[in-house]
Protein backbone atom coordinates (compact mmCIF):
# COMPACT_ATOMS: atom_id res chain seq x y z
CA UNK A 1 0.00 0.00 0.00
CA UNK A 2 1.64 3.52 -0.90
CA UNK A 3 2.09 5.50 1.72
CA UNK A 4 -0.58 8.17 2.33
CA UNK A 5 0.27 11.78 2.75
CA UNK A 6 -1.10 13.44 5.90
CA UNK A 7 -2.93 17.19 6.22
CA UNK A 8 -3.78 18.79 9.40
CA UNK A 9 -5.91 21.25 9.48
CA UNK A 10 -6.13 23.18 12.81
CA UNK A 11 -8.88 24.95 13.81
CA UNK A 12 -8.60 28.17 15.71
CA UNK A 13 -11.09 30.72 14.73
CA UNK A 14 -12.99 31.06 18.41
CA UNK A 15 -12.88 34.15 20.20
CA UNK A 16 -10.75 32.92 22.93
CA UNK A 17 -12.94 35.34 25.40
CA UNK A 18 -12.09 33.46 28.25
CA UNK A 19 -8.13 34.63 28.39
CA UNK A 20 -9.27 38.04 28.46
CA UNK A 21 -6.35 39.44 25.99
CA UNK A 22 -5.21 40.77 23.41
CA UNK A 23 -2.81 38.10 22.15
CA UNK A 24 -4.53 34.99 20.09
CA UNK A 25 -5.17 32.44 22.79
CA UNK A 26 -3.36 29.90 20.61
CA UNK A 27 -0.05 32.08 20.90
CA UNK A 28 0.63 32.56 24.52
CA UNK A 29 3.72 30.81 25.32
CA UNK A 30 3.86 27.13 27.05
CA UNK A 31 7.68 26.73 28.08
CA UNK A 32 8.52 30.02 26.18
CA UNK A 33 6.85 28.29 22.76
CA UNK A 34 3.51 29.92 21.64
CA UNK A 35 1.06 27.33 22.20
CA UNK A 36 0.20 26.05 18.83
CA UNK A 37 4.04 25.79 17.96
CA UNK A 38 3.69 23.01 20.06
CA UNK A 39 1.26 21.25 18.27
CA UNK A 40 3.09 22.04 14.95
CA UNK A 41 5.66 20.24 16.57
CA UNK A 42 4.22 16.97 17.04
CA UNK A 43 2.15 17.34 13.48
CA UNK A 44 5.81 17.58 11.92
CA UNK A 45 6.72 14.63 13.72
CA UNK A 46 3.55 13.02 12.82
CA UNK A 47 4.53 13.54 8.91
CA UNK A 48 1.68 16.07 8.21
CA UNK A 49 3.31 17.45 4.86
CA UNK A 50 0.61 20.12 4.96
CA UNK A 51 -0.90 22.63 7.60
CA UNK A 52 -3.99 24.88 7.54
CA UNK A 53 -5.05 26.83 10.54
CA UNK A 54 -8.75 28.10 10.55
CA UNK A 55 -8.42 31.60 12.02
CA UNK A 56 -11.10 34.39 12.22
CA UNK A 57 -10.14 37.16 14.68
CA UNK A 58 -6.79 38.10 15.04
CA UNK A 59 -5.35 36.41 11.51
CA UNK A 60 -2.53 38.90 11.18
CA UNK A 61 -1.30 37.85 14.56
CA UNK A 62 -1.06 33.81 14.04
CA UNK A 63 -0.04 34.97 10.35
CA UNK A 64 3.33 36.19 11.55
CA UNK A 65 3.70 33.39 13.82
CA UNK A 66 3.07 30.53 11.58
CA UNK A 67 4.08 32.19 7.66
CA UNK A 68 8.07 31.05 8.55
CA UNK A 69 6.91 27.33 8.97
CA UNK A 70 5.47 27.30 5.78
CA UNK A 71 2.10 26.67 7.17
CA UNK A 72 -0.97 28.01 4.96
CA UNK A 73 -3.88 29.95 6.97
CA UNK A 74 -7.90 29.67 6.52
CA UNK A 75 -10.21 32.15 7.29
CA UNK A 76 -13.49 31.47 8.97
CA UNK A 77 -15.25 35.18 9.15
CA UNK A 78 -18.33 33.91 11.03
CA UNK A 79 -17.56 31.22 14.24
CA UNK A 80 -20.94 28.64 12.91
CA UNK A 81 -19.12 25.34 14.01
CA UNK A 82 -16.35 23.23 14.18
CA UNK A 83 -17.58 21.48 11.24
CA UNK A 84 -18.13 25.04 8.79
CA UNK A 85 -14.55 26.00 10.29
CA UNK A 86 -12.98 22.47 8.85
CA UNK A 87 -14.83 23.25 5.05
CA UNK A 88 -12.87 26.43 5.46
CA UNK A 89 -9.47 24.61 4.70
CA UNK A 90 -10.89 23.14 1.38
CA UNK A 91 -9.60 25.79 -0.93
CA UNK A 92 -5.84 25.32 1.07
CA UNK A 93 -5.90 22.27 0.10
CA UNK A 94 -7.07 21.77 -3.12
CA UNK A 95 -4.99 18.97 -4.93
CA UNK A 96 -4.25 17.33 -2.02
CA UNK A 97 -5.78 13.60 -1.40
CA UNK A 98 -4.72 12.15 1.49
CA UNK A 99 -5.52 12.15 4.58
CA UNK A 100 -6.69 15.16 7.24
CA UNK A 101 -6.31 15.31 10.76
CA UNK A 102 -8.92 17.93 12.24
CA UNK A 103 -7.48 19.20 15.36
CA UNK A 104 -7.82 22.16 17.75
CA UNK A 105 -5.09 25.02 17.83
CA UNK A 106 -5.71 25.05 21.98
CA UNK A 107 -4.69 21.45 22.69
CA UNK A 108 -1.05 21.76 22.61
CA UNK A 109 0.10 18.45 23.67
CA UNK A 110 -1.30 15.94 21.33
CA UNK A 111 1.38 13.51 20.44
CA UNK A 112 2.91 12.32 17.38
CA UNK A 113 2.44 8.98 18.26
CA UNK A 114 -1.27 9.21 18.74
CA UNK A 115 -1.83 11.49 15.29
CA UNK A 116 0.03 8.23 13.46
CA UNK A 117 -1.96 5.92 15.99
CA UNK A 118 -5.43 7.81 14.44
CA UNK A 119 -4.17 7.25 10.97
CA UNK A 120 -3.26 3.82 10.89
CA UNK A 121 -6.56 2.92 12.34
CA UNK A 122 -8.33 4.66 9.69
CA UNK A 123 -6.46 2.87 7.12
CA UNK A 124 -6.95 -0.40 9.47
CA UNK A 125 -8.13 -3.65 6.99
CA UNK A 126 -12.10 -2.97 8.14
CA UNK A 127 -11.83 0.28 6.26
CA UNK A 128 -13.58 2.74 9.04
CA UNK A 129 -14.87 6.10 7.26
CA UNK A 130 -13.67 7.80 10.50
CA UNK A 131 -11.83 7.49 13.29
CA UNK A 132 -12.12 9.96 16.56
CA UNK A 133 -9.70 10.42 19.11
CA UNK A 134 -11.59 9.86 22.38
CA UNK A 135 -10.45 10.01 25.77
CA UNK A 136 -11.91 9.39 29.49
CA UNK A 137 -11.03 12.59 31.63
CA UNK A 138 -11.54 12.54 35.34
CA UNK A 139 -14.34 15.51 34.90
CA UNK A 140 -16.24 14.72 31.87
CA UNK A 141 -17.29 18.83 31.68
CA UNK A 142 -19.18 19.62 28.74
CA UNK A 143 -17.50 17.41 26.18
CA UNK A 144 -19.24 16.15 23.19
CA UNK A 145 -20.05 11.82 24.26
CA UNK A 146 -18.73 8.87 21.98
CA UNK A 147 -21.79 6.09 22.45
CA UNK A 148 -19.07 3.02 21.28
CA UNK A 149 -18.93 -1.14 21.80
CA UNK A 150 -16.17 -2.63 23.50
CA UNK A 151 -13.84 -3.08 19.96
CA UNK A 152 -14.47 0.75 19.07
CA UNK A 153 -17.01 1.01 16.71
CA UNK A 154 -18.97 4.11 17.29
CA UNK A 155 -22.79 4.07 17.85
CA UNK A 156 -23.11 7.50 18.19
CA UNK A 157 -21.45 11.22 18.36
CA UNK A 158 -23.89 13.57 20.91
CA UNK A 159 -22.98 16.86 21.98
CA UNK A 160 -23.65 17.53 25.62
CA UNK A 161 -25.75 20.16 24.78
CA UNK A 162 -28.52 17.81 22.92
CA UNK A 163 -27.38 14.34 24.75
CA UNK A 164 -30.45 12.68 27.07
CA UNK A 165 -29.28 12.04 30.84
CA UNK A 166 -28.21 8.33 29.32
CA UNK A 167 -25.65 9.63 27.17
CA UNK A 168 -24.34 12.32 29.37
CA UNK A 169 -23.36 9.47 31.78
CA UNK A 170 -21.09 7.96 29.16
CA UNK A 171 -17.41 8.43 30.29
CA UNK A 172 -16.16 8.70 26.57
CA UNK A 173 -15.59 11.99 25.92
CA UNK A 174 -14.76 13.53 22.21
CA UNK A 175 -11.53 15.46 21.58
CA UNK A 176 -12.18 16.99 18.72
CA UNK A 177 -9.79 15.00 16.78
CA UNK A 178 -10.79 13.91 13.76
CA UNK A 179 -8.88 11.23 11.15
CA UNK A 180 -10.79 11.09 7.34
CA UNK A 181 -9.79 10.76 3.83
CA UNK A 182 -9.60 14.00 1.82
CA UNK A 183 -12.01 12.72 -0.44
CA UNK A 184 -14.34 11.64 1.96
CA UNK A 185 -14.03 14.79 4.31
CA UNK A 186 -15.18 17.83 2.00
CA UNK A 187 -18.53 15.87 0.64
CA UNK A 188 -19.51 15.20 4.42
CA UNK A 189 -18.55 18.46 5.58
CA UNK A 190 -20.66 19.82 3.11
CA UNK A 191 -23.59 17.70 3.80
CA UNK A 192 -23.68 18.66 8.07
CA UNK A 193 -26.75 20.75 8.88
CA UNK A 194 -27.40 22.92 11.90
CA UNK A 195 -30.02 21.36 13.31
CA UNK A 196 -29.43 21.14 16.74
CA UNK A 197 -29.26 23.04 20.51
CA UNK A 198 -26.73 25.56 19.25
CA UNK A 199 -27.83 26.41 15.86
CA UNK A 200 -23.65 25.09 14.63
CA UNK A 201 -22.38 23.15 12.50
CA UNK A 202 -21.10 20.39 14.24
CA UNK A 203 -17.95 18.41 13.08
CA UNK A 204 -18.88 15.38 14.50
CA UNK A 205 -21.77 14.96 12.50
CA UNK A 206 -19.74 13.43 10.02
CA UNK A 207 -19.68 10.50 11.85
CA UNK A 208 -23.39 10.22 11.74
CA UNK A 209 -23.53 10.84 8.17
CA UNK A 210 -20.53 8.01 7.46
CA UNK A 211 -23.10 5.73 9.67
CA UNK A 212 -26.18 6.70 8.19
CA UNK A 213 -23.82 5.76 4.73
CA UNK A 214 -23.90 1.83 6.36
CA UNK A 215 -20.03 2.78 6.94
CA UNK A 216 -18.22 2.07 9.83
CA UNK A 217 -16.49 4.86 12.04
CA UNK A 218 -13.78 4.22 14.87
CA UNK A 219 -12.89 5.63 18.41
CA UNK A 220 -8.72 5.47 19.23
CA UNK A 221 -8.52 6.20 23.05
CA UNK A 222 -5.86 8.43 24.57
CA UNK A 223 -4.59 9.72 27.39
CA UNK A 224 -6.44 12.45 29.20
CA UNK A 225 -3.57 14.87 29.54
CA UNK A 226 -2.80 14.57 25.85
CA UNK A 227 -5.97 16.49 25.54
CA UNK A 228 -6.09 19.14 28.27
CA UNK A 229 -8.01 22.18 25.92
CA UNK A 230 -7.25 26.18 26.98
CA UNK A 231 -9.94 28.37 27.44
CA UNK A 232 -8.04 30.48 30.43
CA UNK A 233 -4.98 32.12 32.12
CA UNK A 234 -5.93 29.18 34.95
CA UNK A 235 -5.39 26.58 32.35
CA UNK A 236 -2.87 27.97 30.57
CA UNK A 237 -0.92 27.78 34.05
CA UNK A 238 -1.72 23.89 34.31
CA UNK A 239 -0.88 23.61 30.93
CA UNK A 240 2.81 24.80 32.14
CA UNK A 241 2.54 23.00 34.86
CA UNK A 242 2.29 19.67 33.35
CA UNK A 243 4.81 20.67 30.52
CA UNK A 244 7.40 21.47 33.39
CA UNK A 245 6.17 18.34 35.70
CA UNK A 246 7.24 16.21 32.04
CA UNK A 247 10.30 18.17 31.22
CA UNK A 248 12.21 17.70 35.02
CA UNK A 249 10.73 13.62 34.84
CA UNK A 250 12.85 13.77 31.76
CA UNK A 251 15.93 15.41 32.99
CA UNK A 252 16.51 13.30 35.73
CA UNK A 253 16.04 9.94 33.83
CA UNK A 254 18.15 11.19 31.53
CA UNK A 255 21.17 12.09 33.99
CA UNK A 256 20.52 15.30 36.02
CA UNK A 257 20.12 15.86 39.86
CA UNK A 258 17.15 18.30 40.40
CA UNK A 259 17.52 18.69 44.24
CA UNK A 260 14.12 20.89 43.88
CA UNK A 261 12.27 19.65 40.83
CA UNK A 262 9.35 22.02 41.38
CA UNK A 263 11.14 24.87 41.61
CA UNK A 264 13.10 24.30 38.23
CA UNK A 265 11.58 26.16 35.20
CA UNK A 266 12.69 24.81 31.50
CA UNK A 267 12.19 26.12 28.32
CA UNK A 268 10.94 24.26 25.03
CA UNK A 269 14.35 23.75 24.04
CA UNK A 270 16.81 23.42 27.24
CA UNK A 271 19.73 21.44 26.52
CA UNK A 272 21.03 19.18 29.53
CA UNK A 273 24.04 17.32 29.77
CA UNK A 274 24.54 14.30 32.36
CA UNK A 275 25.72 14.39 35.51
CA UNK A 276 24.57 18.28 35.72
CA UNK A 277 22.96 19.84 39.39
CA UNK A 278 20.65 22.11 39.28
CA UNK A 279 19.65 23.16 42.68
CA UNK A 280 16.55 24.76 43.93
CA UNK A 281 15.05 28.20 42.06
CA UNK A 282 16.54 28.02 38.21
CA UNK A 283 14.50 29.48 35.23
CA UNK A 284 15.88 28.83 32.19
CA UNK A 285 14.44 31.13 28.94
CA UNK A 286 15.07 29.69 25.84
CA UNK A 287 18.49 28.55 23.92
CA UNK A 288 20.41 27.00 26.81
CA UNK A 289 22.95 24.11 26.64
CA UNK A 290 24.54 22.55 29.92
CA UNK A 291 27.04 20.05 28.58
CA UNK A 292 27.82 17.62 31.09
CA UNK A 293 28.82 18.04 35.00
CA UNK A 294 27.45 21.42 35.40
CA UNK A 295 26.45 22.55 38.10
CA UNK A 296 24.11 25.40 38.05
CA UNK A 297 23.36 26.76 41.88
CA UNK A 298 20.63 28.75 43.61
CA UNK A 299 18.16 31.56 42.20
CA UNK A 300 19.97 31.94 38.69
CA UNK A 301 18.30 33.15 35.20
CA UNK A 302 19.59 31.53 32.27
CA UNK A 303 18.48 32.70 28.84
CA UNK A 304 20.64 32.35 25.47
CA UNK A 305 23.35 30.68 26.59
CA UNK A 306 26.57 27.73 25.63
CA UNK A 307 27.80 26.49 28.90
CA UNK A 308 30.56 23.87 28.45
CA UNK A 309 31.38 20.68 30.38
CA UNK A 310 32.35 21.31 34.46
CA UNK A 311 31.46 25.24 34.82
CA UNK A 312 29.73 26.55 37.70
CA UNK A 313 27.06 28.90 37.76
CA UNK A 314 25.79 31.03 40.38
CA UNK A 315 23.85 31.33 43.08
CA UNK A 316 22.28 34.33 41.89
CA UNK A 317 23.50 34.78 38.58
CA UNK A 318 22.29 35.84 35.18
CA UNK A 319 23.66 34.59 32.36
CA UNK A 320 21.66 36.38 29.38
CA UNK A 321 21.69 35.99 25.59
CA UNK A 322 25.12 35.18 23.60
CA UNK A 323 26.55 34.29 26.62
CA UNK A 324 29.35 31.02 26.04
CA UNK A 325 30.72 29.73 29.64
CA UNK A 326 34.01 27.35 28.21
CA UNK A 327 35.32 24.59 29.78
CA UNK A 328 35.40 24.95 33.80
CA UNK A 329 34.83 28.58 33.87
CA UNK A 330 32.92 29.94 37.31
CA UNK A 331 30.32 32.81 37.18
CA UNK A 332 29.42 33.33 40.82
CA UNK A 333 26.74 35.16 43.21
CA UNK A 334 25.33 38.59 41.51
CA UNK A 335 26.92 38.04 38.22
CA UNK A 336 25.45 39.31 34.87
CA UNK A 337 27.06 38.29 31.68
CA UNK A 338 25.71 39.02 28.14
CA UNK A 339 27.10 38.44 24.83
CA UNK A 340 30.40 37.36 26.08
CA UNK A 341 32.67 34.56 26.18
CA UNK A 342 34.41 33.66 29.22
CA UNK A 343 37.60 31.52 28.21
CA UNK A 344 37.98 28.06 30.02
CA UNK A 345 38.68 28.10 33.31
CA UNK A 346 38.27 31.61 33.43
CA UNK A 347 36.43 33.12 36.67
CA UNK A 348 34.41 36.10 37.68
CA UNK A 349 32.78 35.00 41.03
CA UNK A 350 31.14 38.33 42.57
CA UNK A 351 29.18 41.24 41.96
CA UNK A 352 30.45 41.71 38.05
CA UNK A 353 28.74 42.80 34.98
CA UNK A 354 30.32 41.37 31.47
CA UNK A 355 28.50 42.47 28.26
CA UNK A 356 30.12 42.38 24.79
CA UNK A 357 32.98 40.66 26.34
CA UNK A 358 35.80 38.28 25.47
CA UNK A 359 37.90 36.48 28.56
CA UNK A 360 40.99 34.94 28.11
CA UNK A 361 41.07 31.27 29.57
CA UNK A 362 42.32 31.36 33.53
CA UNK A 363 41.74 35.28 33.41
CA UNK A 364 40.43 35.98 36.66
CA UNK A 365 38.07 39.09 37.28
CA UNK A 366 37.70 40.84 40.43
CA UNK A 367 34.63 41.92 42.64
CA UNK A 368 32.84 44.55 41.13
CA UNK A 369 34.38 44.86 37.51
CA UNK A 370 32.46 46.16 35.56
CA UNK A 371 32.60 46.34 31.25
CA UNK A 372 31.16 49.71 30.66
CA UNK A 373 29.57 48.68 27.06
CA UNK A 374 27.24 51.12 26.17
CA UNK A 375 27.73 55.10 25.57
CA UNK A 376 24.27 55.77 25.29
CA UNK A 377 23.77 54.94 21.33
CA UNK A 378 26.15 52.14 20.42
CA UNK A 379 27.73 48.94 22.75
CA UNK A 380 31.75 48.55 22.09
CA UNK A 381 33.70 45.47 22.85
CA UNK A 382 36.12 44.61 25.88
CA UNK A 383 38.67 41.72 24.59
CA UNK A 384 40.64 40.30 28.19
CA UNK A 385 44.02 38.08 27.52
CA UNK A 386 44.48 35.03 28.98
CA UNK A 387 45.63 34.60 32.77
CA UNK A 388 44.79 38.31 32.81
CA UNK A 389 43.97 39.71 36.36
CA UNK A 390 41.37 42.10 36.55
CA UNK A 391 41.47 44.09 40.35
CA UNK A 392 38.30 43.81 42.14
CA UNK A 393 35.81 47.55 41.32
CA UNK A 394 37.17 47.74 38.03
CA UNK A 395 35.51 50.29 35.51
CA UNK A 396 36.71 48.48 32.09
CA UNK A 397 35.54 51.44 29.49
CA UNK A 398 34.80 50.06 26.00
CA UNK A 399 36.58 49.45 23.50
CA UNK A 400 39.37 48.51 25.56
CA UNK A 401 41.41 45.27 25.46
CA UNK A 402 43.55 44.08 28.46
CA UNK A 403 46.69 41.80 27.05
CA UNK A 404 47.53 37.96 28.64
CA UNK A 405 48.67 37.69 32.00
CA UNK A 406 48.50 41.76 32.14
CA UNK A 407 47.23 43.07 35.68
CA UNK A 408 44.67 45.58 36.15
CA UNK A 409 44.98 47.23 39.77
CA UNK A 410 41.90 47.29 41.92
CA UNK A 411 39.75 50.33 41.67
CA UNK A 412 40.88 51.42 37.92
CA UNK A 413 39.37 52.90 35.48
CA UNK A 414 41.10 51.56 32.07
CA UNK A 415 40.31 53.73 29.12
CA UNK A 416 43.35 52.59 27.03
CA UNK A 417 44.68 49.29 25.84
CA UNK A 418 46.64 47.31 28.36
CA UNK A 419 49.44 45.73 26.59
CA UNK A 420 50.79 41.97 27.34
CA UNK A 421 52.30 41.94 30.69
CA UNK A 422 51.62 45.08 31.67
CA UNK A 423 50.72 46.46 34.95
CA UNK A 424 47.99 49.25 34.77
CA UNK A 425 46.92 51.31 37.57
CA UNK A 426 44.37 54.26 37.34
CA UNK A 427 43.88 56.01 40.63
CA UNK A 428 44.20 58.97 42.44
CA UNK A 429 47.08 60.09 44.32
CA UNK A 430 46.80 59.02 48.12
CA UNK A 431 46.37 61.75 51.11
CA UNK A 432 48.05 60.33 53.95
CA UNK A 433 47.07 62.08 57.59
CA UNK A 434 48.69 59.74 60.34
CA UNK A 435 46.96 60.62 63.70
CA UNK A 436 44.14 63.14 61.94
CA UNK A 437 41.32 60.42 62.50
CA UNK A 438 42.25 59.89 66.43
CA UNK A 439 42.23 64.12 66.72
CA UNK A 440 39.10 64.26 64.89
CA UNK A 441 37.46 61.77 67.36
CA UNK A 442 38.84 63.66 70.40
CA UNK A 443 37.61 66.72 69.57
CA UNK A 444 33.87 65.59 68.50
CA UNK A 445 33.72 63.48 71.88
CA UNK A 446 34.34 67.16 73.62
CA UNK A 447 32.23 69.07 72.01
CA UNK A 448 29.54 66.46 72.25
CA UNK A 449 30.21 66.57 76.13
CA UNK A 450 29.90 70.05 76.03
CA UNK A 451 26.50 70.10 74.61
CA UNK A 452 27.64 71.47 71.75
CA UNK A 453 27.23 68.58 69.18
CA UNK A 454 25.83 70.25 66.46
CA UNK A 455 28.59 72.85 66.02
CA UNK A 456 30.65 72.46 62.73
CA UNK A 457 33.66 70.65 62.50
CA UNK A 458 35.05 72.75 60.10
CA UNK A 459 36.58 75.10 62.59
CA UNK A 460 38.95 72.16 64.03
CA UNK A 461 40.78 72.27 60.92
CA UNK A 462 42.92 70.02 58.85
C1 LIG B 1 -15.82 20.54 20.73
C2 LIG B 1 -16.59 19.33 20.22
C3 LIG B 1 -16.88 18.41 21.39
C4 LIG B 1 -15.58 18.02 22.08
C5 LIG B 1 -14.78 19.25 22.48
C6 LIG B 1 -13.41 18.84 22.95
C7 LIG B 1 -17.95 20.12 18.36
C8 LIG B 1 -19.28 20.56 17.92
N1 LIG B 1 -17.83 19.78 19.66
O1 LIG B 1 -16.69 21.22 21.60
O2 LIG B 1 -17.55 17.25 20.93
O3 LIG B 1 -15.86 17.22 23.21
O4 LIG B 1 -14.62 20.13 21.37
O5 LIG B 1 -12.72 19.94 23.45
O6 LIG B 1 -17.03 20.03 17.56
N2 LIG B 1 -13.73 26.67 16.26
C9 LIG B 1 -13.58 27.36 15.08
N3 LIG B 1 -14.67 27.86 14.48
C10 LIG B 1 -15.92 27.68 14.95
C11 LIG B 1 -16.07 26.97 16.18
C12 LIG B 1 -14.94 26.48 16.80
O7 LIG B 1 -12.47 27.54 14.59
O8 LIG B 1 -16.87 28.14 14.32
C13 LIG B 1 -12.52 26.14 16.92
C14 LIG B 1 -12.24 26.79 18.26
O9 LIG B 1 -11.35 27.89 18.10
C15 LIG B 1 -11.58 25.66 19.05
C16 LIG B 1 -12.20 24.41 18.44
O10 LIG B 1 -12.72 24.79 17.19
O11 LIG B 1 -10.20 25.60 18.83
C17 LIG B 1 -13.29 23.82 19.33
O12 LIG B 1 -14.34 24.73 19.46
P1 LIG B 1 -15.14 24.88 20.81
O13 LIG B 1 -16.19 25.89 20.62
O14 LIG B 1 -14.24 25.03 21.96
O15 LIG B 1 -15.84 23.44 20.87
P2 LIG B 1 -16.46 22.75 22.13
O16 LIG B 1 -17.79 23.32 22.39
O17 LIG B 1 -15.49 22.75 23.24
CA1 LIG C 1 -13.55 23.86 23.80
Amino acid sequence: MAEQPLAAIILAAGQGTRMKSDLHKVLHPIAGLPMLHHLLESLNAAGAARQVFVVGARREQVEASVAPRGVDIAHQAEQLGTAHAALQAKAALTGFDGIAIVCFGDTPFLKPETISRLKERLLAKDAPRVAVLGFVPEDTKAYGRIIADASGNIAKMVEFKDASEAERAVKLCNSGVTAVRTADLWPLLERVGNDNATGEYYLPDIVMLALADGDRAVVVETDADELIGINSRAELAEAEAIWQARRRAQAMAEGATLIAPDTVWFAYDTVIGRDVVIQPNVVFGPGVTLADNVVIRAFCEIVGATVADGCIVGPFTRLLPGTEMQQGSRVGNFVEVKNAVLGAGAKANHLTYLGDATVGANANIGAGTITCNYDGYFKYQTVIGDNAFIGSNSALIAPVKIGRDAIVAAGSAVSRDVADGELRMVRAEQLVKPGRADRFHDAMRKKKREGNWHASIVAEGA
